[in-house]
């Protein structure tokens, strides 16, 4: 059969809308958190799985107030006798699969605060220096030029944050949250409100009043609205990666995240994706929920 003139161009503008459509939808990306076990497999396995758009380094766990800044990756390697430096190959071939890597900063362990804008400047120019564009005698994890800085602020006060985060907003680095989803955030609210936050993976796990529960997503939903509603640039919805990672609960099996929970969230013009906790724990969830984020 052959087309008329009409007929052909009504068929390529509808391959132009059904091509539109595609690209319009949004498609999400996931986020792990790596560094907090030794039995994790490596970054570079990490990156290798091809399940995730962004890494976070976990953690520096301790930082502010004057103290020497301490970096933690568990049984992965040594900072304080200089062992981590070998992981900027390892960053750099993640980043050459086009994997964000981001160094997160506080966690649920950590000892750290900011006493001071002066204390919250000194800690940017630290981070700067020593994971970012800048320079410093010993880089903890070599000479890898990381993509951000994501704030895991779960202790230390609410204050100064905004100020670190505008003091690193200033050498241009991507910046990421990861506040709980009771809104508004102990911590970060201050901080979120600058409009400066790239990826706001928000923790909907062992955080009862907000997390899916009893097969029942009506709390997380609710919380979700909020935090879309905020000046974050994307929103992201974080999960553990398997019920043993969150105590507490928050735990999503994947049939009913990908008919449930998604088809309500990924219409958002702020959804971003979703992050994971962490790498230990993701023994197959990613694998099974890839194809839908
Ligand atoms: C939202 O998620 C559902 C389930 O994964 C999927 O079928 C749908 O295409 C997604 N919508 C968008 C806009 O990405």
């Amino acid at each position: 059969m052959a087309l008329s003139k009409t007929q052909a161009s009504a068929l390529s503008l509808s391959l132009l809308f059904i091509i539109s459509l595609c690209k319009s939808s949004q498609a999400g990306g996931i986020a792990i958190y790596w560094g907090q076990n030794g039995n994790e497999g490596t970054l570079a396995d990490t990156c290798n799985t091809g399940n995730y758009k962004f890494v976070n380094i976990a953690f520096l766990s301790a930082f502010g107030n004057g103290q020497a800044p301490v970096l933690n990756l568990a049984g992965h390697c040594d900072p304080s006798t200089n062992g981590c430096t070998g992981l900027s190959a390892e960053i750099k071939a993640c980043q050459a699969k086009n994997i964000e890597v981001l160094l997160s900063i506080g966690g649920g362990a950590g000892s750290y605060s900011l006493t001071s804008a002066d204390d919250a400047t000194q800690v940017a120019d630290y981070l700067w220096n020593n994971f970012l564009g800048g320079q410093a005698n010993s880089r903890p994890l070599g000479d890898a030029v990381l993509d951000g800085i994501d704030f895991d602020i779960e202790a230390g006060g609410g204050q100064f944050w905004d100020v670190l985060a505008r003091s690193l907003s200033g050498h241009g680095t991507k910046l990421a949250a990861a506040p709980q989803c009771p809104f508004p955030d102990a911590h970060l609210d201050g901080a979120i409100k600058t409009g400066l936050f790239d990826y706001v993976w928000v923790q909907f796990y062992n955080n009862p009043p907000c997390q899916f529960a009893n097969n029942n997503a009506a709390n997380l939903l609710s919380a979700w609205n909020q935090w879309t509603s905020t000046e974050a640039k994307q929103v992201f919805l974080g999960l553990p990666a398997a019920p043993e990672a969150a105590p507490s609960g928050g735990f999503i099996p994947a049939d009913i995240l990908k008919l449930q929970v998604l088809p309500n969230i990924n219409s958002s013009s702020k959804y971003g994706g979703v992050m994971l906790w962490s790498k230990y724990y993701d023994t197959g969830y990613s694998d099974s929920i890839k194809c839908c984020v």
